[in-house]
C-alpha cells in the first residue's frame, strides 16, 4: 500500500552556517526520504530556517541590518549548502512566514480556549539601558562559588558550578554592559501537566526510540512543569494574539514551522494539507531530530498538537552528535568544518556515504575519523563499487558495440543479489544504514570475486571465447546495476551518472529484479576518484582560517555577540584606574590543576616577589608552552581563596574564552616587575 509521509529535519537557526554536525541529520533524513520515494511512497520532506529569537535580533542590530535582511541572507546560504549536499527538501521555508504566523496563532488560541494557557507575573533580569529582559546567556558576572570572572548565565566554566543567573556577583548585561535590575512582567504559560496521562501513553507506544522513552520516564518522575511560552518586546517573533507587546517564545513557533513549511508547499502543489492534519488521519508525520531537543519534540510538541485537535507525530527519530577524530569539533584543531568548506574540496557523496556507514537507529554519537573516512571511501566506493563497472564496461563498448548480451550467464548469482532487496530495504526503513552499507559492500565483494574468478581479460585473448566474455561482462554490469540501485538513496548524484552510463530510466526499488539484457550502454566515465590526503589537509587548514575570519568580523554568531566583542564597560575615573598595579610578570612555572577543567596554576616572578595565580587559560595553552614567557598581571588584587588554593592576582588575557584566549605579552626588553602604565 502506498504510504503518505510528511518528513522533517530540525530547523536550523537562521544566524549561523551549516556545519558537518548539522549534516549528520540532514543526510540521515534525506537518505530515508529518498528511500521512501524509491519505494514508490508519497513522501514530502520539508524544512525551514528557525528565524526568531533574541540572538537573531541582536545579531542583526550588531550588523546594522534588519532581522528580515539577516534571515533572508542566511536562508540563501543554507539553501545553497543543502542543495550542494543533495539534501532534497520538497520545501525549505522560514518560520518568519505568514503561514507560520497563522498556524502559531491557531494552535495557541485553540489551546488557550481549551484552558491550557495560564498567565502569571514573574521576575526577571532586565537591562535598563537597552530596555529589554535578558535571557541567562546575556548576563555575565563573577561565579558565586569560585569568583572566576566573566561567567555567563547559570554555570561557571572555571569550577563547573551551576546556579541561578541572579546569583552572579557583579552581574552585567552582555548586551549593553549595564547592571541588570530585576523587573516583573506577565508571562504566558502552557500547562504541560494537563497532558501528562496522554503523553505517558504516547511516549510509551513505540513512537520514539526505547532509550529515549526511558529518559522521558525520568522527566515524568520529576513532574511536568508549566512552560513559559511568552517573551516581552523587544523580540523578533510573532506577537501573541490579544497580548500586545508579548511575543511567542521562539521554541513555540519553531516546530509549528514544520507545518507552516508544509502548508506553503501544499498551497503551491495542491497536496491536501488538512488530510495530513486531522487526528484520525492515515498519513504519517515523522520528525528527525538531534538528541538535545527531545524534550521539545516528545513532550511540548505532541501536547500542543493534541491541545489544538491536530494529529500527533507517528515518530520522533533522534540521533547522536558528531565528533571528529573522537573529539568535539574544534576550531583550533581545524575540525569545526563548515558545509561550504568541505564542498570547496571534496565530493559531498563521500560524506553522505561515510555518515550512512556510521549511522544506526540509536542515539549514540557518531565519529568522523578523517583517516578512516579517506580509506573507507577509497576502498568501498572507488575500490569496490565503481571498479566493477570499470572492469566490464570497456569490453562491452569495444568488442560488442556497447550492447549487453541477451542472457545472464549466472542467474543464480544475480538472484542472490536481488534476494537481498527486502533485507536492505528493511535496513533503510529502520535507519540501520551502517548495517545496510555493510550488506551492500559484502555483495560488492562477491561481484568483484566473480570477475576475478572469470578473468574476462584473459579469456579475451583466447580464440572462440567471445560469447563467454560478453556474458561475463554483461553479468558484471548487471551486478553493478543492482548495487547502485541499493546505494541510490545515499549516492544520488553518482547514481544519476551511473544511470546515464547504463542508459536507463531512474532506478526504482521495484525495478531491481529486472536485468538489463540486449541493451545498449554508454561509454563509461569514472564515477568517482580516490580521496587524496592533501584534500583533507586543505579542509582542516581552511577550517582554521575560518576561525581567523570569524575573529576579524565584528559579529558572526550568537557566541560572538556575547563573547567576541563585549560592550565597553562603565566609565571609571583616572584615580580608579591608578589604583590598579599592573606589572610585567615572568611565568616561571605553569602546571595542570587536578580536578580543574579550565585552570592552570602559574608561578609568576614580579621582581619583588613570586605570586601563585590560577588562570582560566587551560583551554588555550599547554602549560609547558607558557614557561619562560612574560605577561602582565594585576599585582595588587586581593588574594582570593579558590577551590584549588589561593590565587594572588590575575593575569591579563584577551579574547572571548575557550581556545580563543591570548595572554598579553610586553614588547622585547621589558623586565619582570616593571610597572605597566
Ligand atoms: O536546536 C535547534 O537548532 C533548533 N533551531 C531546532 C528547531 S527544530 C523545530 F522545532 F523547529
Ligand atoms: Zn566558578
Amino acid at each position: 500500500m502506498q504510504r503518505k509521509i510528511l518528513v522533517t529535519s530540525a530547523l536550523p537557526y537562521a544566524n549561523g552556517s551549516i556545519h558537518l554536525g548539522h549534516l549528520v541529520e540532514y543526510i540521515q533524513t534525506d537518505i530515508w526520504v529518498r528511500f521512501q520515494k524509491m519505494r514508490g511512497h508519497e513522501c514530502h520532506y520539508v524544512c525551514a530556517d528557525d528565524a526568531h529569537g533574541t540572538p537573531i535580533m541582536l545579531r542583526a542590530q550588531n550588523e546594522g541590518i534588519t532581522p528580515e535582511q539577516l534571515i533572508a541572507d542566511v536562508n540563501a546560504e543554507h539553501q545553497a549548502d543543502f542543495n550542494d549536499f543533495s539534501i532534497a527538501f520538497d520545501n525549505f521555508h522560514t518560520t518568519h512566514s505568514d503561514e507560520n504566523k497563522a498556524l502559531a496563532s491557531h494552535i495557541y488560541l485553540a489551546n488557550r480556549d481549551a484552558g491550557h494557557i495560564e498567565t502569571r507575573t514573574i521576575s526577571q533580569a532586565y537591562d535598563p539601558e537597552k530596555e529589554m529582559f535578558l535571557p541567562d546567556r546575556f548576563i555575565k558576572g563573577e561565579c558565586p562559588k569560585c569568583g572566576a570572572a566573566d561567567q555567563y548565565g547559570d554555570n561557571c566554566e572555571a569550577c563547573g558550578a551551576t546556579y541561578d543567573s541572579t546569583d552572579l556577583i557583579n552581574p552585567v548585561s552582555a548586551v549593553s554592559g549595564a547592571t541588570p535590575v530585576t523587573k516583573e512582567s506577565e508571562h504566558y504559560f502552557f500547562k504541560l501537566g494537563h497532558f501528562e496521562e496522554s503523553l505517558k501513553a504516547w511516549t510509551r507506544a513505540g513512537h520514539i526510540q526505547s532509550e529515549v522513552s526511558h529518559k522521558l520516564d525520568e522527566w515524568f518522575e520529576g513532574g511536568l512543569r508549566d512552560w513559559d511560552i511568552s517573551r516581552d518586546a523587544p523580540y523578533f517573533g510573532f506577537e501573541i494574539p490579544d497580548a500586545p507587546n508579548k511575543f511567542f517564545y521562539v521554541w513555540l513557533d519553531a516546530p509549528i514551522g514544520y507545518l507552516a513549511s508544509f502548508k506553503n508547499y501544499c498551497d503551491r502543489t495542491g497536496v491536501d494539507f488538512d488530510a495530513f492534519m486531522k487526528p484520525d488521519t492515515t498519513t504519517e508525520m515523522v520528525h528527525f531530530i538531534g538528541k538535545d531537543i527531545i524534550y521539545f519534540h516528545a513532550l511540548f510538541w505532541p501536547a500542543m498538537l493534541e491541545g489544538a485537535g491536530f494529529r500527533l507525530p507517528n515518530n520522533i527519530f533522534a540521533h547522536g552528535f558528531l565528533t571528529v577524530d573522537g573529539k568535539k569539533m574544534s576550531k583550533s584543531r581545524g575540525t569545526f568544518i563548515k558545509a561550504r568548506t568541505y564542498l570547496d574540496h571534496l565530493n559531498p557523496e563521500y560524506l553522505r556515504y561515510y555518515f550512512a556507514a556510521k549511522l544506526g537507529s540509536g542515539i549514540d554519537d557518531i565519529d568522523l575519523n578523517l583517516e578512516d573516512f579517506q580509506s573507507r571511501i577509497n576502498s568501498d566506493l572507488v575500490g569496490k563499487v565503481v571498479n566493477i563497472a570499470s572492469r566490464c564496461a570497456g569490453f562491452i563498448k569495444k568488442r560488442y558495440e556497447g550492447k549487453l548480451a541477451n542472457t545472464l550467464s549466472e542467474p543464480a548469482l544475480f538472484e542472490e543479489f536481488v534476494a537481498q532487496s527486502d533485507a536492505i530495504a528493511a535496513r533503510y526503513e529502520n535507519r540501520e544504514f551502517g548495517q545496510g552499507m555493510r550488506d551492500i559492500m559484502a555483495l560488492a565483494d562477491k561481484a568483484n570475486q566473480y570477475i576475478d574468478d572469470k578473468k574476462p581479460w584473459a579469456l579475451a585473448k583466447e580464440e572462440g571465447k567471445e560469447q563467454e566474455v560478453h556474458d561475463i561482462c554483461t553479468m558484471g554490469i548487471n551486478l553493478f546495476r543492482v548495487l547502485v540501485a541499493y546505494l541510490k538513496p545515499v549516492l544520488p548524484e553518482t547514481v544519476i551518472q551511473a544511470e546515464a552510463f547504463l542508459n536507463i530510466e531512474p532506478l526504482t526499488w521495484p525495478d531491481i529484479g529486472t536485468p538489463l539484457l540486449s541493451h545498449d550502454i554508454n561509454k563509461f566515465k569514472p564515477l568517482m576518484t580516490r580521496i587524496e590526503s592533501d584534500k583533507i589537509e586543505a579542509i582542516q587548514a581552511a577550517s582554521k582560517d575560518t576561525l581567523a575570519e570569524t575573529k576579524s568580523k565584528p559579529v558572526q554568531s550568537t557566541a560572538s555577540i556575547d563573547k567576541n566583542i563585549p560592550p565597553i564597560a562603565d566609565e571609571i575615573s583616572f584615580d580608579d584606574f591608578a589604583k590598579i598595579d599592573l606589572r610585567v610578570a615572568k611565568i616561571i612555572n605553569a602546571e595542570h590543576v587536578d580536578g580543574a577543567d579550565k585552570l592552570l596554576k602559574l608561578t609568576l616572578d614580579i621582581g619583588l616577589a613570586q605570586r601563585q595565580v590560577f588562570a582560566g587559560i587551560k583551554s588555550a595553552y599547554a602549560p609547558e608552552s607558557l614557561i619562560g614567557k612574560q605577561t602582565v598581571m594585576v599585582a595588587n588584587l586581593a588574594p582570593r581563596k579558590m577551590r584549588f588554593g589561593l590565587s594572588e592576582g590575575m593575569v591579563l588575557a584577551a579574547g572571548p574564552g575557550g581556545e580563543d584566549l591570548f595572554i598579553l605579552q610586553p614588547d622585547k626588553g621589558a623586565k619582570a616587575g616593571m610597572k605597566v602604565k
